[in-house]
């Protein structure tokens, strides 16, 4: 890479940083709005820079904030961000010291902000001398790398266990494979991988997915285009199975509903894995990302009918024909999910999850009247918080006499790789590479004849 490229990467991150940090915009739409403007050799290094930099914000702010002397001008910010992707790279990327100084600081002048190079050059210059005093973390937002709020609403809820989630919170997720069965079992792809040079191994407990040792660019992967595999990761995998293998095993034509369902990574483990006579209704209410479920449906060869509609208002779309299954796949913090989405930290705040509850316990009771009786609903959240997650059923449980929890899992190995909650299971994210990822099964009982008949027996 020239000086001059190397330049424009790291200018080109401090706008991506800078977008979300102060103008609250998403990473990955600032990151889809500027990536064309790097060559696309190196675009690998911009996401890294970009992902790198606000997975860290807390502690590269705190370093910011002891080596610059004057405070930078709000029209200036973006030189902040700047800052932000230089010592990033100094402190946890493997690129000699001396190439960071002097690209970061010619990325001032690609910024227009000729007249801040001196001052870019002279705090890198001096995190380098004094790295270690620099260090030294000045609160917890500093040390973990969270939002304070965030911090607190973690350990309330995971008084054992909000350290480990808070790190790994901070760490680089891998990516997951899940091996479409009808073409290939997950051994067989893991066999492709490897002749292919790539490193990957299964885990227990979920049956088609893939780990691999090493990130790909999904056209690498043998048969990704012919769609032998999608890339999802293993948390989510519990989802299809759950629902079809331990729920609805025993019913011939079941009639299922998959109700928050784009980009459609469920939708399309459901019709891989569930029977040939399955009928599978998608849902979403984002006009815009309908089109994903069917570009994803298509690429496996699998179909089934995709509606855009909200699905708390059936009256709208429903032609009142009861659900066997439903999967509730519901819109949430997404605080499982850090590790893939860090910009999720700075644009979350602590009075978004009282608003997300009222979406949930909306769809939850819309979609309740859907159920067939002795039918399952598979409530799913990618969120550690209580909030989004057993609260949620535990009200919905506690408010209804014909729902009552199915915690059988049929699947023992799953129990290994979940936390059980006052209802439904958790797995916390970093547990065996894991996401964060939220399931809890109500079954609707048939009355008036099963009302005395105790849980075990669904
Ligand atoms: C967690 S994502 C679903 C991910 C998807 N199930 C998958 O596996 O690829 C939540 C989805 O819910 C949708 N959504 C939010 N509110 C909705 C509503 N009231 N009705 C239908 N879809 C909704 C969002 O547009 C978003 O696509």
């Amino acid at each position: 890479m020239t000086k001059s490229a190397g330049a424009r990467v790291r200018a080109v991150a401090a706008e991506i940083v800078d977008a979300v940090v102060s103008r609250g915009q998403s990473l990955d739409a600032a990151i889809a709005a500027n990536e064309s403007r790097v060559a696309p050799d190196d675009r690998a290094l911009l996401r890294m820079l970009s992902y790198g930099s606000l997975r860290h914000h807390w502690r590269l702010q705190c370093w910011i904030d002891r080596i610059v002397s004057k405070a930078l001008r709000k029209r200036d910010r973006v030189i902040n961000a700047l800052l932000a992707v230089g010592l990033y790279q100094i402190a946890e990327m493997r690129i000699p010291d001396h190439a960071v100084v002097s690209e970061t600081v010619e990325a001032a002048r690609h910024l227009q902000r000729p007249k801040l190079a001196g001052l870019v050059n002279a705090c890198l210059r001096r995190f380098v001398r004094e790295r270690i005093a620099a260090c030294e973390p000045r609160d917890e937002q500093s040390e973990w790398n969270h939002p304070s709020w965030m911090i607190e609403t973690i350990r309330k809820d995971w008084p054992d266990d909000w350290q480990a989630i808070l790190s790994a919170n901070n760490d680089r997720a891998p990516m997951w494979l899940r091996a479409n069965t009808r073409e290939n079992s997950a051994q067989e792809y893991l066999d492709r991988l490897r002749d292919a040079g790539i490193e990957a191994e299964l885990i227990e407990g979920i049956p088609e997915a893939v780990r691999l040792a090493e990130p790909q660019a999904v056209l690498n992967l043998p048969g990704f285009v012919a769609g032998d595999v999608s890339v999802q990761d293993a948390a989510a995998q519990v989802a299809a199975s759950w629902l079809l293998c331990d729920s609805l095993s025993e019913r011939t034509a079941a009639r299922v509903l998959d109700a928050c369902a784009a980009p459609g990574g469920k939708t399309g483990h459901l019709l891989e894995i569930g029977p040939d006579d399955l009928s599978l209704l998608a849902v979403d209410s984002e006009e815009s990302r309908i089109v994903s479920i069917s570009d994803n449906l298509q690429r496996i060869g699998r179909d089934a009918t995709i509606i855009a509609a909200d699905a708390s208002k059936p009256e709208q779309w429903w032609d009142g024909v009861p659900f066997d299954g439903i999967l509730l796949d519901a819109p949430c913090s997404a605080s499982g999910v850090i590790r893939r989405h860090p910009d999720i930290k700075l644009l979350r705040r602590a009075s978004d999850l009282a608003g997300l509850a009222v979406s949930q316990q909306a769809l939850l009771e819309a979609l309740w009247t859907m159920l067939a009786p002795s039918g399952t609903l598979l409530y799913v959240t990618c969120s550690v918080f209580a909030a989004e997650n057993d609260e949620v059923t535990g009200q919905f449980l506690e408010s209804h006499d014909d729902a009552i929890e199915n915690d059988v899992l049929q699947n023992n190995n799953i129990h290994d790789l979940m936390r059980r909650k006052a209802c439904g299971y958790q797995i916390l994210p970093g547990t065996a590479g894991l996401d964060g990822f939220y399931y809890a099964a109500l079954q609707k009982r048939r009355f008036p004849e099963d009302t005395d008949v105790p849980a075990e027996h669904f």
